[in-house]
């Protein structure tokens, strides 16, 4: 038996990572009678928490759904797919920071920065200084709420990615689900005793679990020339 070079699991992980991305499909019907063990569910935590986030930040939250009436009372009230929202093995809420809690000097960043990060106190305002000139000459988002709020979500969003991406690596289904009057299941999240609005709301939710029979249609994509184009000069990457 020949020992496997660098190139040989090069190649593995590429065709490892390409087969999962093939077979992920966003999920309409999840079998109701499967669970995801406890082990791949702490796999999928951790991959959510090692997600990046914009100046380290890490404004989000994961909400497991297990209440299958909390679920019913979303589906009725919120709108979305009940196959997918209560039939899940586990229905994920992500969660954004809103403006008062990603304003620089907030009690969210404050911990994130000094107490888990280890940012010396005497740093914080010059650090509050620099990521309020981002939010506002930069990023351009200071001042408006909602553009505020999707700045958070925009990082709540590579956690979902990362989250259906890895779930697929392991043989775990997902769908990622928007489709929800979003002021509805805020309230119902609140109520719910889950979230403060004031400081967080939802941004996008994620069914998980194995799929019920194969999907109709095949994943359709625009061509690679639609989507990569090279400006300038390319020395090794990419043809246009
Ligand atoms: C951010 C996001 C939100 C989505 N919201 C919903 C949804 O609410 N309901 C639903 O059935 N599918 C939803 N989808 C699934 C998309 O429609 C689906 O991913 C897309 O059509 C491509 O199909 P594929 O994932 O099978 O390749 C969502 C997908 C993404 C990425």
């Amino acid at each position: 038996m020949t020992t496997p070079t660098a190139a040989d699991a090069h190649a593995h992980a590429r065709q490892a990572t390409l087969a999962a991305f093939r077979s992920r499909r966003a999920t309409k019907a999840f079998d109701p009678a499967r669970t995801i063990p406890d082990d791949d569910v702490d796999f999928l935590f951790e991959i959510a928490r090692l997600s990046p986030t914009s100046h380290g930040l890490e404004p989000f939250r994961i909400l497991v759904l297990a209440d299958r009436q909390l679920r019913a009372d979303l589906v009725a009230k919120a709108g979305g797919v009940a196959a997918q929202m209560v039939d899940a093995s586990h229905l994920l809420a992500i969660t954004a920071n809103t403006a008062a809690a990603i304003r620089p000097d907030s009690v969210q960043n404050r911990h994130v920065k000094v107490e888990v990060q280890g940012l010396p106190e005497s740093e914080f305002g010059t650090w509050c200084e620099r990521f309020g000139d981002f939010l506002s000459t930069r990023y351009g988002a200071w001042g408006n709420e909602r553009a505020m709020f999707d700045w958070a979500a925009r990082q709540a969003y590579i956690v979902l990615g990362n989250l259906m991406t890895a779930g697929a690596m392991i043989g775990i289904d997902s769908c990622a689900l928007e489709g929800m009057v979003y002021a509805e299941a805020d309230a119902i999240l609140a109520d719910a005793g889950a979230i403060d609005p004031a400081t967080e709301r939802l941004a996008v939710m994620v069914a998980l679990g194995y799929r019920l029979g194969e999907p109709h249609r095949p994943a359709i994509r625009r061509p690679l020339a639609d989507v990569v184009r090279t400006i300038g000069s390319a020395h090794s990457g990419h043809r246009s």
